[in-house]
C-alpha cells in the first residue's frame, strides 16, 4: 500500500516501481545476520561457495540461498571460473548500493560471529596464497625447464619485439623466414636473402599470404648479398654463416650493407666435433671457435665486439649456440 501511495507523487509510475523494487529488494537481502556476514567477507575479496562455507562454518545450500537472493539485490555479482564460482560485491554499485553495502558491513561488525568469520578469512586467503607460492618453491632452480602453461619462447621473442625501434633488417640465408617474418611484424622493411630459388619462392607466397608488405625476399648468396652498401640498421647471420664458403668474405659483406652505427647478430653453432652435420644439414662448417668469429669481425671493421655462448641442447651431441655481435 505504501507503495502505491508513493507511486502518485512521482509522473513516471514504471519508474518508481524500478527504483523501489530495487530498494526493496536490497532492504530484503540485508534483512538476515548471514547474509550481512557474508557481505563482510566479501568486502576483501572474492570467495567460492566453499570458502565462504569454510569461513562460516555453514552448508553449502543455505550458503548457495543466501548468495542467490544478495544477487538478486544485485550487490553481489558473480564469475565462472572453470567448475567453480567465485563472488563479490558488486565493483561499481550506484550512491544506493554503495550505502547499503557500507551498512550491511556495519551491522556485520555488531555481530558476534564477525570476528571468528574474519579470522576464518585471513587463514583462507593465506593458504590461496601459499598454495601459489608453494609451486613456485617447489620448482625454484628448474622453472626455466620445466613446462609452464603459455611461456615459450615465441612469447618472450615477441615481447622483445616490442622493445625494437623500427629498424631496416638484412636477414641473410634467411630461409622460409621464420625469423624474418617475426621481425617485420615490428621493423620498418626487412630484406630476406636466400640463395635457394625453391625456398626464396616460398617465403615470399608466404609473407605476401601473412600480408607482410615490408618483407621482401632476394635471391642471392649471402658472401655478396644484393643489397646497397651502407642501407641497413641491422643484418642477421642466423644458422647460416656456417653453409658459407668463406665465412670472414659473409661477414665483410655484412659491413658494407650496413650504415655507419649499424649493428650485425650472429648466431650461429658453436665449435662442435658431429661429423655428420654436413651430411645431415648441408653444413658446410662444424661450428665456429668464438676466436674465429672474433677475430673476422674485427678483420671486417666491426667496433664493439660481444660474443657468448646463449643456448646449449640437452640431448646429445649438445650442440651450443653462439650469438655474436658488433656494430659499425
Ligand atoms: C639452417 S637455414 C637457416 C634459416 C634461418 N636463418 C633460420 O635461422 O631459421 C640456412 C639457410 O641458408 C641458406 N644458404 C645456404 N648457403 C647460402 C648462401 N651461400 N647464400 C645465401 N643463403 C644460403 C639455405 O638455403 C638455408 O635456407
Amino acid at each position: 500500500m505504501r507503495i502505491a501511495g508513493r507511486q502518485q507523487v512521482f509522473r513516471d509510475p514504471g519508474q518508481v516501481c524500478l527504483v523501489m523494487s530495487s530498494t526493496l529488494k536490497s532492504l530484503r537481502a540485508l534483512s538476515d545476520p548471514t547474509r550481512l556476514r557474508i557481505v563482510a567477507l566479501l568486502e576483501r575479496d572474492e570467495l567460492s561457495v566453499n570458502e565462504l562455507q569454510e569461513a562460516t562454518r555453514m552448508g553449502q545450500s543455505r550458503i548457495s540461498t543466501h548468495l542467490g537472493l544478495l544477487q538478486e539485490s544485485s550487490l553481489v555479482q558473480s564469475r565462472r571460473d572453470g567448475k567453480r564460482t567465485f563472488y563479490r560485491l558488486h565493483p561499481h554499485p550506484d550512491g544506493t548500493g554503495r550505502e547499503f553495502i557500507q551498512l550491511a558491513i556495519r551491522g556485520a561488525k555488531e555481530l558476534l560471529e564477525f570476528a571468528e568469520d574474519q579470522t576464518n578469512l585471513k587463514r583462507i586467503l593465506t593458504r590461496r596464497r601459499e598454495q601459489a607460492q608453494v609451486y613456485f618453491n617447489q620448482v625454484a632452480g628448474r622453472f626455466d625447464r620445466i613446462y609452464g602453461p603459455g611461456r615459450s619462447w615465441q612469447a618472450f621473442g615477441h615481447l622483445l619485439l616490442r622493445v625494437l625501434p623500427p629498424l631496416v633488417v638484412a636477414d641473410l640465408g634467411a630461409g622460409e623466414g621464420l625469423l624474418s617474418e617475426l621481425l617485420a611484424r615490428r621493423c620498418k622493411r626487412v630484406i630476406a636473402v636466400d640463395n635457394s630459388d625453391k625456398i626464396v619462392a616460398f617465403g615470399a607466397a608466404k609473407a605476401k599470404k601473412n600480408g607482410l608488405k615490408n618483407l621482401e625476399f632476394r635471391l642471392g648468396d649471402l658472401q655478396d648479398p644484393p643489397i646497397e652498401s651502407n642501407s641497413m640498421d641491422l643484418v642477421i647471420l642466423s644458422q647460416a654463416l656456417h653453409h658459407a664458403e668463406d665465412p670472414a668474405k659473409a661477414i665483410a659483406s655484412a659491413h658494407r650493407i650496413l650504415r655507419a652505427g649499424g649493428q650485425i647478430m650472429i648466431l650461429d653453432l658453436s665449435r662442435h666435433n658431429f661429423e655428420k652435420a654436413g651430411e645431415l644439414y648441408g653444413d658446410r662448417w662444424l661450428g665456429f671457435a668464438e676466436s674465429d668469429l672474433h677475430r673476422w669481425l674485427e678483420m671486417a671493421g666491426f667496433r664493439k665486439i660481444e660474443i657468448s655462448v646463449v643456448a646449449r641442447e640437452e640431448e646429445p651431441p649438445h650442440f651450443q649456440t653462439v650469438l655474436a655481435g658488433g656494430e659499425k
